[in-house]
């Protein structure tokens, strides 16, 4: 049998043909010719169909989640921008200059401020957002369920620890909800379903009209001076998304500074519904951190991959390995294999590969840097988790 490489060439084709179609008269040359050439084609679309096509195949099944966020451009425009508000700050300016600086004047009293939080496990994280807002909040509302949004049972973390908390108890508002528990449902459903529940809990808090309310996730925390102001300057906007810079893993792997789901609301009662969508086009330029995925311990993250509402992207279970999880962290990868989520092959081009270490811990939460010690494993160089 001749090698399919041979028939590339039209000259070692017809000695190929010679060999292997017999030898030929002039008049019948051109029909054999046909017929060889048929019998290559015929070889070449076995090799296609029975190669070609399983291996095709296989890398769509291991990467075809990677095809379609490439071509994200094409299938999906890109969201309307925001109008970004500069923001100003100095420790050493006077509150009445800094609310000019932003078109704003300065009030008498600080309006009063709620922060409200959807709990489900992370405890470190929860410290360090509390001791940066605590100056500031009038009254911190917590809500856990002992179902996570996918609907597995879980504990009451914060319930069981909160002999860790005691800073804020006597402005803390407590609540928990019993999981839903249907099987197979939209894990959006059980999380709409708890932020409607948080909406009951903070009017329970005592909310009233233009007391400032934070919507945002535990691990969404919007810098202390930034709530001042807010608190402090009398015509901020009704509605302000708060621009975070965007942490992986730790405060190490700082991937752009595009998190704007955080905002603050001047409440208004009947009409502020707890969100974690975009609600309006108003952005406050560098707000705070939002660090995704900072975990102690592996298996945090492994319970966090099979417990939020994208536990679809766990597409094989490998990826739960532990192994494979620390060596993802420490080289500032995708733990779901992902592409960038973008709308311009640009910046989908801009951002491949893993997240560069950043060697910086300046400007980052006050009660992080004080205490070192205790959560190393958030700041640059640490990227080795703990097993337990
Ligand atoms: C802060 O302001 C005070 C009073 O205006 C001034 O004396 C001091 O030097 C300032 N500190 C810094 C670090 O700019
Ligand atoms: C979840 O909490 C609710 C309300 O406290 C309780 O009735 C239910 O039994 C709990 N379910 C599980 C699985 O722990």
């Amino acid at each position: 049998m001749p090698e399919g490489g041979g028939y590339y060439s039209s000259k070692k084709t017809d000695d190929i043909c010679e060999d292997v179609c017999g030898p030929t008269t002039k008049a019948a040359l051109s029909m054999s010719r046909l017929r060889c050439a048929l019998r290559g084609f015929d070889l070449k679309a076995l090799l296609v169909l029975f190669v070609g096509v399983p291996v095709f195949i296989l890398m769509v099944y291991l990467h075809g989640q990677k095809f379609t966020y490439f071509l994200r451009p094409i299938w999906e425009k890109a969201p309307k921008p925001f109008n970004p508000i500069p923001h100003y700050y100095d420790s050493n300016v006077t509150m009445d200059s800094l609310c000019r600086l932003h078109g704003w004047n300065v009030r008498e009293t600080p309006r009063r401020v709620f922060d409200a939080v959807l709990f489900s496990n992370e405890l470190d994280i929860l410290a360090i957002r509390w001791k940066e807002l605590h100056p500031y909040v009038s009254e911190f509302v917590l809500l856990e369920s002992n179902s996570t949004f996918t609907g597995l049972r879980k504990p009451l973390f914060f319930a069981k620890n909160r002999e860790q908390f005691k800073f804020v108890e006597s402005r803390l508002t407590y609540g928990s909800v019993g999981g839903r528990f249907v099987k197979g449902e939209n894990p959006f459903v059980e999380e709409s379903y708890q932020r409607v529940a948080l909406d009951q809990l903070i009017r329970i808090a005592g909310i009233t009209d233009d007391d400032l309310l934070i919507m945002s996730d535990v691990d969404e925390i919007p810098s202390g001076h930034t709530i001042n102001l807010l608190r402090w300057c009398d015509d901020i906007p009704e509605i302000l998304h708060l621009q975070l810079r965007n942490y992986l893993y730790s405060f190490e792997f700082l991937l752009d500074d595009k998190s704007w789901r955080a905002s603050v609301h001047r409440y208004r009662a009947g009409k502020t519904r707890y969100a974690h969508f975009r609600q309006t086009d108003d952005l406050l330029a560098d707000s705070g951190w939002h660090c995704s995925f900072c975990f102690r311990y592996i298996s945090e993250f492994v319970f966090k991959m099979k417990a939020y509402s994208h536990v679809d992207r766990v597409r094989f279970s490998y990826y739960l390995s532990p192994s494979r999880i620390q060596d993802v962290i420490c080289k500032g990868a995708d733990l779901f294999d992902m592409l960038p989520e973008e709308y311009t092959f640009q910046e989908i081009i801009a951002k491949l590969g893993p997240i560069p270490s950043t060697y910086s811990a300046v400007n980052l939460p006050g009660y992080l840097v004080q205490n070192v010690d205790k959560y190393r494993y958030l700041l640059p160089g640490n990227c080795k988790r703990e097993s337990g």
